[in-house]
This record gives C-alpha cells, sequence and structure tokens, in this order.
C-alpha cells in the first residue's frame, strides 16, 4: 500500500461516488502506541460527494477507496495555502491506494497547453471571480472535477503572483445538494458571476441555476452573493436578485458588478422578447438592486447575451458580451463582440462595435482592474467538437490574459507584458525572407513578424498528416484555416485592412494570433498528435519581411 505524508496539510478532500451500496473512502494512521486510528466516510449514492476528511500535520496515511470512484482528490488547508496550492493525489491502479502525484504530470501531453492555464484535469469552462487581492490575482472557473465534459457546475480556483504562473487551490464551489441528488432530472449549479476586490475583502456575485435538463420556463436563474476574507474561507451566499424582471427571459445570469462615481451597478446576460439583451441594475450599498433597464439589446442574438461585461477604458465605456447560439455569415458559432460608446446617466450610447476574437473559441471572456490595467482572460472554447480526450486530460484552458484598450472606438488587446518572461530559447532572427522551422521541440513557441506593407502569405501553424492550421492573408483578407478538421471550411477572418504586425502564440493545441499590436486577436485550437512544433511563413514577396523572430515558449508549470 502506497503512503501519504500531510506535510503541512490538514485536510484531504475527495469527490468520491458509491459504485456499491456502503462504498467509501478510508483514511488509516499509524499512532506512537503501535495502534492504528480509522477514519470511514460513505461516499456519495448516486453522485461524487465532496468529502473532507481532517489530517494531522507531518503524518503518513494510507487511504483507500472500497466500492468507490474517485474523480479528484487532494491535500489542502495549510496554512500558507495561497502559496503551496494544493497537492493532488492518485490512485494506484494496482491496490488502490492513494499516493501523492507528480504535480505537473498530466501537463506533459502532446495536446495538454503548458502556458495557457488549465485545470488539473477534467472540464473548465468560464473565469468566475477575476480580481487582484493582497498581492495575488485571483482566478475562479467554471468547473466540472469529475469528467471532461460539461455538467453541473462548481467553482475552481487558482491564484498567481505573476498573471502566468498560476497555483492550484481547492474547488470553492458546488452545485446545490437537491441537484447533485436528482441528476437525472435537474441540472444547474454554481454558474457564472464576477469579484469586486477592496482592501479587506472580496465580494463574489454569482448565478446559481437549477432547472430541468432541458432549459426552459421551469429554469430558475437567480443572483447570490458571498464573501471572503482571506481567499481561503468563503460566506454563506445570500440571494441578492430572486427573479428577471418583467419581459425578461428565464436566462438571466452571469452577473458583472462596476462603480460608477457613487453608483454600483450590475449587468446581466439575458434576452428580451427573443433578442439578446445586457440588463442594467443599480444599488447603492452593492446589497439591494433595482432593475434600471437593459443596457444595450442586441436583435441578432436570440437566445441570451451571456457573460456579460462593462468596464470604462481610456475615456470611453465597453460593453462584451457571448452570442449564444449564435451563428455568424462565416459559418463561426457563438462568437462575442464588444460595443463601445458613452455612458451617462445610466444609459449606454453605442458608437462602435466589433468582434472581441475572429478564432471563435474565446468565449465567455471577462476583466478586471489592476494597477490602472484592464485585463481580460477568456475560455478557450471548443464549439466545433475538435476535442481529443485523453486519459486525465483537461478539456478547455483560459488564454493569455490581455491588456485592453480603445483607440478610435475600436478594441485592441495584447498579451500581459509579464508572458514575456517564459521566453525560451530562440529558434529565428532574421528578415527580408520566408521561414521555415521544424521539430520545435514542445511545440510551444512564439513568433513576431513585422511587414513593411500588406503583405499576402500563408503560414502554417501546426500540422499532423493531412490535418493542419494555417494563418492565410490574401485578397480577401486575413483568415485562420483549418484542413482536415471539424471546423474545415468555416471562416475565420479577422476584421482588418491590412496585416502590418503579428504575434503568434501556438501552445500545442492551442493558436493565438494577435494582429496589428492588437486591433485583432483570432484563438482556435487545433489539436495534433506530434510532439513537435512547425512554423512555416510562405509570403508571396518575402522582402516585405521588416523582421522576424521566433521564441520556445517555457512551461508554466
Ligand atoms: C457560458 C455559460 C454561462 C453560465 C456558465 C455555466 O459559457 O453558459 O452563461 O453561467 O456557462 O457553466
Amino acid at each position: 500500500m502506497k503512503k501519504v505524508n500531510s506535510a503541512k496539510y490538514t485536510c484531504l478532500e475527495i469527490f468520491a461516488r458509491q459504485l456499491a451500496e456502503g462504498g467509501k473512502i478510508r483514511v488509516l494512521s499509524g499512532n506512537a502506541d503501535g495502534s492504528q486510528t480509522m477514519v470511514e466516510k460513505l461516499a456519495g449514492k448516486n453522485y461524487f460527494a465532496w468529502l473532507k476528511i481532517p489530517l494531522k500535520e507531518d503524518t503518513d496515511y494510507e487511504i483507500t477507496g472500497e466500492d468507490c470512484e474517485v474523480s479528484l482528490s487532494y491535500l489542502s488547508g495549510s496554512k500558507d495555502l495561497l502559496e503551496t496550492g494544493v497537492c493532488y493525489l492518485e490512485k494506484d491502479q494496482a491496490d488502490g491506494s492513494f499516493y501523492i502525484a507528480g504535480q505537473t504530470a498530466w501537463y506533459d501531453g502532446s495536446t495538454r497547453e503548458t502556458y495557457h492555464f488549465s485545470p488539473w484535469k477534467n472540464w473548465i469552462n468560464d473565469p468566475n471571480g477575476l480580481c487582484w487581492f493582497q498581492g495575488y490575482y485571483h482566478m475562479f472557473y467554471q468547473f466540472n472535477p469529475h469528467e471532461q465534459r460539461w455538467s453541473n457546475m462548481y467553482w475552481g480556483h487558482a491564484v498567481s503572483r505573476d498573471l502566468v504562473h498560476w497555483t492550484h487551490l481547492p474547488v470553492v464551489l458546488a452545485p446545490q445538494e437537491e441537484i447533485l441528488e436528482n441528476q437525472e432530472s435537474v441540472k444547474g449549479g454554481a454558474f457564472s458571476g464576477c469579484a469586486v476586490a477592496s482592501d479587506e475583502e472580496v465580494v463574489f456575485y454569482l448565478t446559481r441555476h437549477k432547472g430541468p435538463l432541458q432549459d426552459g420556463e421551469d429554469t430558475v436563474e437567480q443572483q447570490w452573493m458571498m464573501h471572503s476574507r482571506d481567499m481561503i474561507h468563503f460566506s454563506e451566499e445570500t440571494c441578492v436578485i430572486g427573479q428577471p424582471p418583467e419581459g425578461a427571459s428565464f436566462d438571466f445570469r452571469d452577473p458583472k458588478v462596476l462603480r460608477v462615481g457613487d453608483r454600483w451597478y450590475m449587468v446581466l446576460g439575458s434576452a428580451i422578447a427573443g433578442q439578446g439583451a445586457i440588463l442594467l441594475y443599480e444599488s447603492a450599498d452593492g446589497e439591494k438592486w433595482e432593475y434600471a433597464h437593459p443596457l444595450l439589446v442586441e436583435k441578432r442574438v436570440k437566445r441570451c447575451f451571456e457573460c456579460p461585461d462593462f468596464m470604462e477604458l481610456d475615456g470611453t465605456y465597453v460593453a462584451t458580451g457571448a452570442w449564444m447560439e449564435h451563428y455568424d455569415e462565416c459559418g463561426r458559432y457563438q462568437m462575442c463582440r464588444y460595443y463601445t460608446g458613452t455612458f451617462r446617466d445610466g444609459e449606454f450610447a453605442v458608437e462602435n462595435d466589433g468582434w472581441f476574437d475572429f478564432g471563435s473559441n474565446c468565449y465567455a471572456m471577462q476583466s478586471f482592474a489592476h494597477q490602472g490595467r484592464r485585463i481580460s482572460i477568456g475560455w478557450i472554447s471548443d464549439f466545433y467538437g475538435e476535442h481529443v480526450p485523453c486519459e486525465n486530460g483537461a478539456y478547455g484552458s483560459m488564454t493569455i490574459p490581455r491588456e485592453l484598450h480603445v483607440r478610435d472606438g475600436k478594441l485592441y488587446m495584447m498579451p500581459v507584458r509579464e508572458i514575456r518572461a517564459l521566453k525560451g530559447k530562440t529558434l529565428y532572427v532574421g528578415k527580408g525572407e520566408n521561414i521555415s522551422l521544424t521539430g520545435i521541440e514542445g511545440n510551444a513557441y512564439r513568433v513576431r513578424i513585422g511587414f513593411s506593407e500588406n503583405t499576402f502569405f500563408t503560414i502554417l501553424l501546426g500540422e499532423d498528416g493531412e490535418r493542419s492550421i494555417s494563418l492565410v492573408n490574401e485578397e480577401e483578407g486575413l483568415r485562420i484555416v483549418t484542413k482536415g478538421v471539424k471546423s474545415e471550411g468555416i471562416c475565420f477572418k479577422a476584421d482588418v485592412e491590412e496585416v502590418r504586425e503579428l504575434e503568434i502564440y501556438m501552445d500545442r493545441r492551442v493558436a493565438e494570433v494577435y494582429v496589428n499590436g492588437g486591433e485583432a486577436v483570432g484563438t482556435k485550437v487545433f489539436y495534433s498528435g506530434s510532439a513537435a512544433g512547425c512554423f512555416a511563413l510562405d509570403a508571396e514577396t518575402p522582402e516585405n519581411v521588416v523582421w522576424a523572430e521566433a521564441v520556445g515558449m517555457k512551461s508554466i508549470w
């Protein structure tokens, strides 16, 4: 049997489901007098129960499961948890005992991002509760700790000192008990939400969803609030908005709160009379909320405007949001849109709008402000079903945190400067010629290119047999082109007049392309079975390349 030494940890958290009546987790420790202490906890009957078993520090334990299945388990409860993070355990297949896993083990596969955040394993979607608090950036996220697919929602949690390296923390929120117990007929959980950080505490607003398996009039979405003073312990939640306003859809979620002058505002994703809408609420104290009116109605969206955000940026106001169940004219599904304009007396007058990300694999982005910067993170989604599951893999990840700006009413975004710390080996430096790099170790790299004028080119970003991903600039403009995969034929087109600068990030299954200093950004997943990467610039007039540089990118794990 394997042993687990608890070191500085004081709690075992384990998600366990019965495979047979009485299935349980057993924790054994030896005492000084030779006797043994045994703790047993029943696993959930039809669902993964979240068991928390106290441990003594620096003690050897034998942890086993009897007639039960475990989806995720880790040690927590150390005094310096924000620094050390949790310690993941895995099950020895031979004897069923748990052991301390190599904490970076699952990040080594050829389709696993090395510098984009993804959970230790299983499903992730929207970033939630983004904020900076007492020295750490916090990222919560929509999480299914049990499988590589969306299901009833938990909140996962990670912290970072630099927005680049992340430390995994314990799961924070779970679906309502009644949902877990009745999963055949009810679904829901802790849906997306935001954080408002002050010096002493963080206030969270989130949606609790409960409803039938098919969303409809019986679906209930309410807005809840909770607090934390140390980001390890979280208060009970209280309901602050119990139902949608008259005329709004049952889709009524994803609160994002901001302060303008002496008022608090909350934006919520919804629809009114079959048109996507961002609803605006107001409050004097952040607790009692009153519906004001729609901030924005988008008739191109029928179902719901999900995950809205609203912010003041560079002297204008910006609203962003995710277009649920919408196909654009290029065949792209579920894109995100931004709107810039003025905000006076609670009225948002839109002056300009555009796509947030032309690759359409960036969804539900959320932003927060820190020290004068507006930083946004999006969920790297997979709406074309291109995911290739692998054992102990994760499904989904987060974009590189992007710094947002508005110039001439247009939203610009570039990776936060901290990402430069990951610069690895130089792979290429040159100009005036085409480039061909093969066998790029680890398939994680960054390429920057400057052109003297708009130049037609094809850039190969990834290839696996007949399958490929490229960036193509020709008469019709700039677009990401995939071949041999499910997204083939969809036109991932950037709304730019010309291409003068490219900054390309490849990270195994993710490509993020920043055009003209952030005028357009495209995120696209591409699964390659190959451990090595490739990059090939084939420009019609290579003499237009005024500078080019390719570097490897280091792993954040
Ligand atoms: C967007 C979304 C949100 C919701 C969450 C549930 O991806 O559908 O609207 O809160 O995911 O996981």
